[in-house]
């Protein structure tokens, strides 16, 4: 692999909030290459090995548009992800990989459909709803360096902020 597509720490480490990098906007994706497949394949390990429903690449310090999704059996892959049509809402507890213990209630569109590069670079469109929708929202967030948090009350974000840094003894 690539420096490119090295993460943090040489492997694929899941940064935890506060990491700054996790405020940053992930670059799009224009090569789609075997060093690609393989970091994408790596992203689904690391999630399943950490029980996750999603993972984003900044996530793991690469800056790039790139997020899995795994769900009811289904394994999605989302490169260069847009929302091209959204409707409904749904209220639902979220959590993250980059938040360890932490769980709070987040509105969002419960029905969204997304256009998306795969591996190969072919654009799918994707439709979904309820829990999945949720989860390809949630993961395109960190690809604009925004996380469920956000939408929560200052109050309540520096709350998850102190308990946090207690756990992992964090200094920003
Ligand atoms: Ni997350």
């Amino acid at each position: 692999m690539s420096e490119e597509f090295e993460a943090v720490d040489g492997g694929l480490k899941i940064l935890r909030y506060p990491n700054p990098i996790l405020k940053e906007e992930s670059k799009t994706v224009e090569i789609f290459d075997d060093e690609l497949s393989d970091f994408i394949s790596k992203l689904f390990a690391a999630m399943r090995a950490s029980d996750g429903v999603g993972l984003a690449a900044p996530q793991v310090g690469v800056l790039k548009k790139i997020a899995v999704v795994e769900y009811d059996q289904k394994s999605y892959v989302l490169i260069n992800p847009e929302v091209i049509e959204s409707d409904g809402e749904q209220l639902g507890e979220e959590g993250c990989l980059s938040f360890p213990g932490i769980y709070a209630n987040v509105k969002r569109p419960n029905h969204v459909k997304i256009k998306a590069q795969d591996e190969t670079g072919n654009i799918n469109i994707l439709e979904a709803e309820g829990y999945t929708a949720r989860a390809f929202l949630h993961e395109m967030d960190h690809l604009n360096g925004k996380v469920f948090i956000d939408y929560l009350s200052n109050l309540k974000k520096s709350a998850i902020r102190k308990k946090l840094m207690k756990n992992t003894g964090g200094h920003f």
